[in-house]
């Protein structure tokens, strides 16, 4: 169900979970003040408890508030040069400020300020938001207000703000001693932090809870069986690219041009959504792209949907 921006104030004040746009996936929100709205969020995604939320703010001194002293002195440059946009920073609050269970029972929270003025016009007039992907806990992420409406139903009120400009999640990053590193690959790669750096943060690939607690939960997994170490056979359904050819007969759901890794991450869960509304059972995949910049996070993404069906 579309509602409109005070619709959404109107609910969220009063504790209830509504969707909103931002330019990486739409987000189920909840007043970071209203704990009661943030618990039905867990429970509406059937989200684990120990998988904590990001706060959306409406700049840096917003987030400073609930931070712990000294903070990164790098940690205001990176959110000078990229807020409001796709970067979450983990940073050491102040634990009598955030919520256990927005943290997961950390020492840290996640802070990020999306870029979507409908959602911005929603934190100034409410506060704070946490807001976790619009997804059931485990499926592809919503990039449209009709998968929001897919995972939780039909009457479930989503803000339409459109298409997200990105379809991948915010990166998220954390310093660890006195280097940032990235905790979960997204929309704004390694290259673009390292012009405000002087390196490059790496991926932490073995990271696990408690640092990095989303880790070990399955995720934007699709009902199809997704294969990539093989080629397609002949007739078989591929997720593909338009200026490719695949054997003899193949259905491909087109993610988009081999050249083009902001339109095809911005399609990616759009066609991994695709295949369950066709009703495919298997779905080939082709991971034959470059392993750098964006398509890092796109191989990811589908990698992890494969591993979890
Ligand atoms: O683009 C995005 O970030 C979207 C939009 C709606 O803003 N939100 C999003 O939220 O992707 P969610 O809940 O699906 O993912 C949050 C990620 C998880 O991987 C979680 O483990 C990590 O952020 N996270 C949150 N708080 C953390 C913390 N204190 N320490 C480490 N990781 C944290
Ligand atoms: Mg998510």
């Amino acid at each position: 169900m579309r509602i409109t921006v005070e619709e959404a104030c109107y609910r969220l004040k009063r504790g209830e979970p509504v969707a909103l746009p931002t330019e990486t996936v739409y987000g189920l929100a909840a007043p970071l003040s209203h704990e009661g709205a943030i618990a039905t969020i867990f429970a509406l995604k059937k989200r684990p408890s120990d998988n904590p939320l990001i706060i959306h703010v409406e700049g840096w001194d917003d987030a400073v508030t609930y931070c712990k002293a000294p903070l990164s002195e790098s940690a205001s440059r990176l959110t000078d040069a990229f807020w409001p946009g796709p970067l979450t920073l983990v940073l050491p609050i102040q634990e009598s400020l955030v919520p256990a269970l927005v943290r997961g029972g950390l020492a840290t929270a996640a802070f990020r300020m999306p870029s979507h003025p409908l959602t911005l016009a929603v934190i100034r007039e409410v506060g704070p938001l946490v807001m976790p992907s619009a997804n059931l806990s485990g499926r592809p992420s919503s990039t449209t207000p009709s998968h929001v409406e897919e995972d939780f139903g039909a009457s479930f009120p989503v803000v339409d703000g459109g298409e997200c400009l990105a379809g991948v999640e915010s990166t998220v990053v954390a310093c660890q001693g006195a280097r940032w590193e990235i905790l979960r690959l997204g929309a704004l790669d390694s290259a673009k932090l390292s012009t405000i750096l002087d390196y490059a943060p790496v991926y932490c690939e073995v990271m696990t809870a408690p640092i990095c607690p989303g880790r070990h939960h399955r995720h934007y997994a699709p009902r199809a069986r997704l294969l990539m170490e093989v080629p397609p056979p002949p007739g078989g359904t591929v997720v593909g690219f338009r200026d490719r050819r695949y054997p003899e007969g193949c259905k491909l759901f087109s993610m988009g041009d081999s050249g083009d890794p902001d339109a095809v991450a911005a399609r990616l869960y759009s066609i991994l959504r695709a295949l369950d509304t066709a009703g495919v059972e298997t779905a080939w995949v082709d991971m034959n792209f470059p392993r750098r910049g964006l398509w890092l996070t796109i191989a990811e993404r589908l990698e992890r949907a494969a591993a979890q069906n």
